[in-house]
């Protein structure tokens, strides 16, 4: 959370910043600032609100040329939202600029040291006591303050700090939260991702933990933790510039829902051959898998946890394997049940979520075989774990996960079939499945076709303040990714339930005003789907059914339905994860909001 860019060079000027910025924003949206040197002197400009506000507050400065500048896009956690919690923060003389993406945790402790110093501060901000540290530790030697300062805090950390003496360096630091740096004909880069830096370049370095670095116009030099330089390889990326554009689209989610073809392709281009699971990131473990595998444990969040829950219908409904699934933010308090027998997947399209990693970390001390999955190269998650699949979606930019989710799905089943094979466990069902896995860009495309339909039947349900959403099996999976991605961008208050606990309380809750969102299986539970179905209608709540064409009997008894094509039930989640989106999408739209920066949210959860 928050998103951290900088620049320092020959040819910098304020636009870059903010160019820069614009390709962070997915990280935080509650306010934007930026400082450069002029004339030995802090420059600062920051405004709550989106990047927009800032850019419209600096337009008559864009071109002007600058030698450094460092820039911060908020996701407030210290002090509400406004102009003066807004990064880049100062130390009271003003001799500091510094942004920072993180939390401090023993802020309040140093805070008052520095009061007792004498030190005034002016916002709520666990980052102005950084500065305020830095500028007490400072002798003429930026680095040195910075280094001095980092040994102190506790907590997480991006930093890029300038000081108005030294306009010819940008000193950075990282513990927890990620940091690239990058080197372009025109100028050396840092930023919280890579998105702002592919512009530029195609190789960059990720900072490690506990690493220092000084950037110049020449480049930048890395240090450890006890001032030695590394000499790291960089790492070559091969998204192009284009991926992370909304290419006519009018917002990110859109374009990204309707990319999924595509997406999903490149996902499973060469992991499969003649239907059988070819994850050559698998085969160093292959002989774990086969012989002291005994348990295996899914540890997500949000949207990554919805995938994980469809890989653990899966292995349950085609296994015998022991397969376990915990959100991360509880297992790692809970005291989980791994050891060197266990292989624990962490799915994280960002590869940042603190919850996972810190989960990870846990299970890592306890023995387990760590395989991570991400969509991005090089993040924290993939480089602490023993084994990483890459997605290969290409960037995803809106907030609300949607070709990332499908993604992960179609690689979790992937992980699944290949430790089946390896255990020589591999059914006709699952090679079947595979099988039709291949060609599910095709399942894509056809459900692409239903749009305006789509569009059509949203307009009927952006009233509404609540609205439920139910399935059975892996259409239950299904049915708590359609909700949380309508709550997330429309604010209406979405749940979901399997279908069959209906009658245990939520049912109590429904009438005219509560309509449901139903996904009907394809196997032998959908006469007791169309059982609940009854149920609700009993209640006269307004039903929506995502059925199949075949399905005569479920369109005369629902209000509206859309229609999906019949596959094998394992495959559900993926054939209505584009409707369900689409409906999100819609209604958001209809509602005036902005889907790709939905309020209080960030793309990269970096704190607990
Ligand atoms: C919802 C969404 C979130 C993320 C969650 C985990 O649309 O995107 O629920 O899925 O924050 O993020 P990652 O996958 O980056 O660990």
């Amino acid at each position: 959370m928050c998103g951290i860019v900088g620049f320092i060079g020959k040819n910098v000027k304020i636009k870059h910043l903010i160019n820069g910025l614009e390709k962070l924003e997915y990280r935080g949206y509650d306010s934007a600032g930026l400082s450069f040197i002029e004339d030995n002197n802090i420059s600062i400009y920051k405004k709550e609100g989106k990047i927009k506000n800032l850019k419209e507050y600096v337009e008559s400065i864009l071109e002007k040329d600058i030698q450094n500048g460092i820039a911060h896009t908020r996701w407030a956690t210290h002090g509400g939202v406004s102009d003066e919690n807004s990064h880049p923060h100062t130390d009271q003389k003003k001799d500091i600029a510094i942004v920072h993406n993180g939390i401090i945790e023993n802020f309040q402790i140093l805070k008052k040291e520095l009061i007792e110093k004498g030190h005034e501060f002016f916002s709520q901000t666990d980052t102005e006591v950084i500065a305020h540290l830095i500028s007490e530790n400072y002798s003429g030697n930026l680095f040195e303050a910075v280094y001095e300062t980092k040994r102190r805090l506790e907590g997480t950390y991006a930093l890029a700090v300038i000081h108005r003496l030294e306009p010819n360096k940008i000193i950075v630091a990282r513990k927890g939260s990620p940091l690239v740096l990058a080197n372009s004909k025109d100028f050396t880069m840092l930023a919280s991702d890579i998105t702002p830096l592919i512009k530029y370049t195609k190789y960059v370095n990720f900072l490690e933990d506990d690493e220092i670095a000084e950037l110049n116009s020449e480049g930048y030099t890395i240090y450890d933790d006890n001032k030695k330089i590394i000499k790291r390889n960089e790492i070559h990326i091969t998204w192009d510039e284009t991926l992370a554009e909304k290419s006519g689209y009018d917002h990110f989610m859109e374009k990204e829902i309707n990319e999924q073809p595509q997406s999903i392709k490149s996902a499973l281009s060469g992991r499969i051959k003649n239907n059988v699971p070819n994850l050559v990131e698998l085969e160093n473990i292959k002989n774990f898998i086969k012989n002291d595998l005994k348990k295996i444990y899914i540890v997500a969040c949000g949207t990554s946890y919805h995938a994980g829950l469809s890989m653990v219908y899966l292995l349950n409904a085609y296994s015998d394997l022991d397969i376990n699934i915990e959100v991360a933010s509880e297992f790692r308090y809970m005291n989980p049940h791994v050891d060197k027998n266990t292989l624990v997947i962490a799915v994280s399209q960002s590869g940042e979520t603190i919850d996972t990693l810190e989960g990870i970390r846990i299970a890592k001390e306890k023995g387990a075989h760590i395989l991570s999955m991400s969509n991005v190269v090089g993040s924290t998650i993939p480089r602490e774990s023993n084994s990483v699949v890459y997605m290969n979606t290409g960037p995803e930019i809106g907030v609300a996960a949607t070709k990332t989710y499908t993604a992960q799905i179609a690689i979790l089943y992937l992980i699944s079939a290949q430790i089946l094979f390896y255990r020589e466990q591999y059914s006709t069902e699952i090679k079947n499945i595979v099988s039709k896995l291949e060609k599910i860009d095709e399942i894509f495309e056809e459900v692409l076709t239903t749009k305006e339909h789509i569009k059509e039947i949203s307009r009927q349900y952006v009233n509404y303040k609540n609205m439920m959403y139910v399935g059975r099996g892996f259409g239950y999976t299904a049915a708590l990714e359609g909700a949380l991605k309508l709550k997330e961008i429309s604010y209406i208050n979405a749940t979901a339930y399997q279908a069959g606990e209906l009658k245990h309380g939520p049912i109590a809750l429904l009438d005219e005003a509560f309509p449901v969102f139903a996904i009907i299986p394809f196997n032998g539970l959908k006469e007791k789907m169309i059982s609940n179905i009854m149920e609700i209608k009993a209640r006269k709540a307004r039903v929506i059914a995502l059925t199949s064409s075949e399905d005569e009997r479920i369109k005369e008894i629902v209000d509206d339905y859309i229609l999906v094509p019949n596959i094998e039930e394992a495959l559900l989640p993926l054939a209505v994860a584009p409707i369900t989106q689409l409906f999100s999408y819609n209604i958001s739209i209809l509602r005036h909001l902005d889907p790709d920066k939905p309020r209080n949210l960030a793309k990269s959860v970096t704190v607990e």
